[in-house]
């Protein structure tokens, strides 16, 4: 079997996840490998560990590159403290007026917290990174690698967090709205309303783009192993109760030789894995990968991956 429908127009957003070392990064570059034979694609790392550019064996960073040269292809790796830091100094008049109108915090406890690291602002710093990429519309795909399933699932219930946010700046505001119409017998919108709503829209294109099966697609990598199966179910579980869609799987690692008697076992030791995995994922297309006799890493590996997963 092979990947399909990931070269479909509509489709936009296609992300990889999995267990830790499971494959994601080394099946989402060949996928965007893929994909950029016909389509403008842009592969984003939102790995903090950022092997992207270990893979590929060219250096990416947060900024958009070219991928070896292919117009079609360019990559970018995310770092969430660097997109966290250029929103606050974009929207820093905006996010003091909102502290200054809405709390008694002076100057100083006001930059003391703007300071402060926020729980899982990464994640929707990453998110916020990809769907201002969707906006700009330079590509026709948008191929994301994960970290392993915590961090996906993470990413995932970001414009949810956002929400409560911005519930909360906007009950904080209620506040100043109310005395100022108490006082000045009117309120007019300023620029903090403005933020918030623009932040709310963010928040819905996000949910709205999840959504769309037509839009957007998880892809989750397995491996045949105890672990990695219930780590998937699970996965598999989150992302529905969430509206997002999985149509297929990718099982890596899959032991194919009988050349020696290691093989042979290692073989037999993964063909319950392998059955468990047909029913329990039975729904799903599944393309199973073989294990390569040397790791993943430059064009001539990613390129014999590609041709597996895709057939
Ligand atoms: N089918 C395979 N055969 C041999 N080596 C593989 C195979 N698939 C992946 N690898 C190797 O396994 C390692 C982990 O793969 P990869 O980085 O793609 O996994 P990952 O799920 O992205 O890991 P992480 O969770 O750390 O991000 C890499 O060294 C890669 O080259
Ligand atoms: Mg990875």
């Amino acid at each position: 079997m092979a990947l399909k429908g990931l070269e479909n127009n509509d489709l936009k957003l296609i992300i990889f996840g999995g267990k830790g070392g499971v494959g994601k990064t080394s099946c989402a570059i060949a996928t965007a490998l893929k994909l950029a034979e016909n389509s403008r694609t842009l592969l984003i790392s939102t790995d903090p560990a950022h092997s992207v550019s270990d893979c590929l064996e060219q250096p990416v960073g947060f900024r958009v590159v070219q991928v070896n040269s292919n117009p079609n292809l360019s990559a970018i790796e995310v770092v969430a403290d660097e997109a966290l830091s250029s929103f606050k100094t974009e929207h820093k008049a905006a996010l003091k007026k909102l502290l200054e109108t809405s709390t008694n915090l002076d100057n100083e406890d006001i930059d003391e917290m703007m300071a402060l690291s926020i729980p899982g602002i990464d994640e929707v710093m990453s998110f916020k990174t990809i769907i201002d990429f969707i906006d700009e519309g330079n590509f026709d795909k948008y191929v994301v690698d994960t970290a392993p399933t915590g961090h996906a699932l993470r990413l995932i219930a970001s414009p949810k967090l956002l929400d409560e946010w911005i519930k909360v700046a906007a009950r904080m505001r209620w506040k100043y709205r109310y005395m100022i119409t108490a006082f000045s017998g009117s309120y007019q919108q300023d620029d903090v309303d403005a933020f918030l709503l623009s932040l709310k829209k963010t928040v819905k294109r996000i949910e709205n783009m999840l959504k769309d099966s037509d839009k957007c697609e998880f892809v989750p990598v397995c491996i045949p192993e105890a672990m990695a199966i219930l780590e998937t179910g699970r996965l598999l579980t989150d992302l529905e109760s969430s509206g997002i869609v999985a149509r297929q799987i990718i099982v890596n690692h899959v032991n194919e030789s009988d050349g020696c008697d290691f093989c042979k076992r290692r073989k037999a030791g993964q063909l319950p894995y392998l059955q468990e995995i047909n029913t329990t994922f039975g729904s799903l297309n599944k393309v199973e990968v073989p294990v390569f006799t040397e790791e993943i890493k430059g064009m001539e590996a990613l390129g014999r991956l590609k041709g597996i997963l895709f057939g």
